[in-house]
């Protein structure tokens, strides 16, 4: 057999279906609700810091594990919020993006044989990443319309060969924020099976209806084992600067460090010096920025629901899961090509969320995009009627 092939780690996984709707939408010019990013500014501010790190030549190598500002804004800014002491020296790695905070963290800790728990519907990276870093994934089911799951499926995910769950709170893609009572079920059988947490708090400011995001890392017991991962990307609105994080108990910094050392050297310095100042905004920026979100939300919720769609309200994050049945397409990823192509919206096909079938009757849409957008995608989707009803 010739050997021009690609491995059998790369096989074993497809090109991401998020990332190639995108794609699609350039190709057919639809309104891109897929991939999701900002199509607003990012804020001045800490794009002017961007500018003037440039100008002051801060153009070499940062320190591998992160720039010593960033790192304590991001030391800092945890203890204040969340009144847990985080030593940046010690407990800090700056990364790529929290995309390459979880890699590392996950080649880091993971040995081949060990189980990982992961909740479906997922962050579509998470299987990837777990399939590159040799995990065998445990999926846990988050049941619609509130996302709940059941704490005895969850129980029973965990056993001897489980070295990590991971959470994703406010969650991609379904909205839902993890309560002190979910947090406190995972954290006993985190305890009671000696396993890691990986928290992936990347919408931690993205936030509605007066909910308040929980770090699991401030559950009790939980400091010492967990990873708590973060960057600039949504919170700033700055996807493509790659600059993210983890938090970790000392005993596992060392080893996210060499793998992160090994895998990139090290985030954009200039970024980093703009990172620091991003975590420096006022608190009112954290409020605007989750108000201007939660009315996007409401929004886009109303345009789904007037082209017939069934929708779950998000508590957080900036996505709408919706249920598609309606429409009566065989399956998601016919439909979301549909859309994109004939309707010119573009969103991501449920299945890309599930190891189970679960996802073929849904669809995520995105909202953080300006009110023009939304509303040039309401126009479009005028085209929509459900199975059996015909237009006049
Ligand atoms: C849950 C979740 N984690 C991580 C990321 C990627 O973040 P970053 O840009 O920091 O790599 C995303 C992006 O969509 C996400 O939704």
């Amino acid at each position: 057999m010739s050997k021009l092939t690609g491995s059998k780690k790369a096989t074993q996984f497809t090109e991401s279906v998020i990332r190639e709707m995108t794609r699609l939408n350039h190709l057919y010019g639809g309104v891109n609700l897929s991939q999701g990013f900002p199509d607003f500014p990012a804020p001045t501010a800490i794009k002017d810091a961007a500018c003037a790190a440039i100008n002051a030549d801060i153009n070499q190598y940062a320190v591998t594990w992160g720039a010593r500002p960033l790192r304590e804004a991001v030391a800092r800014e945890f203890t204040r919020r969340y009144g847990l002491e985080v030593v940046a020296d010690e407990q800090v790695t700056v990364c790529c993006g929290s995309t390459e905070a979880m890699m590392s963290t996950m080649m880091a800790i993971i040995d081949p044989g060990d189980e990982v728990v992961i909740f479906e519907p997922f962050y579509e990276n998470y299987g990837p990443d777990a399939i590159l870093s040799g995990a065998t994934p445990r999926y846990v089911t988050l049941h619609e319309p509130d996302w709940s799951f059941d704490p005895d499926e969850l129980a029973a995910a965990f056993n001897d060969r489980t070295k990590a769950i991971i959470i994703n709170t406010p969650n991609n893609p379904t909205g839902k924020v993890f309560t002190r009572d979910e947090l406190e079920t995972i954290a006993v059988l985190c305890r009671k099976w000696d396993a890691i947490a990986i928290s992936d708090e990347i919408y931690e400011h993205i936030i509605y209806d007066g909910q308040r995001h929980i770090p699991i890392a401030t559950i009790e017991g939980m400091a010492d084992r967990t990873i708590t991962l973060n960057g600039l990307s949504k919170t700033y609105s700055v996807t493509g600067w790659r600059v993210g994080w983890t938090i970790s108990p000392p005993s596992l910094t060392g080893a996210i460090r060499k793998v992160h050392d090994f895998l990139t050297v090290g985030a954009a310095a200039p970024l980093q010096e703009a990172g620091a100042v991003a975590l420096g905004l006022p608190d009112d920026y954290y409020t605007k920025l989750a108000a201007n979100y939660q009315q996007r939300r409401n929004v886009l919720l109303d345009i789904l629901d007037r082209h017939h769609f069934t929708t779950y309200k998000p508590l957080g994050a900036y996505y709408i899961m919706t249920d598609i049945r309606v429409f009566g397409f065989d399956d998601d990823v016919e439909f979301a090509r549909y859309l994109v192509k004939d309707v010119g919206v573009a969103a991501v096909p449920g299945s890309s969320f599930y190891k189970s079938n679960a996802g073929r009757t849904k669809l995520r849409f995105c909202f953080c995009k300006k009110d023009e957008t939304l509303q040039e995608a309401d126009r479009r989707m005028q085209k929509l009627v459900p199975a059996g009803v015909t237009l006049h």
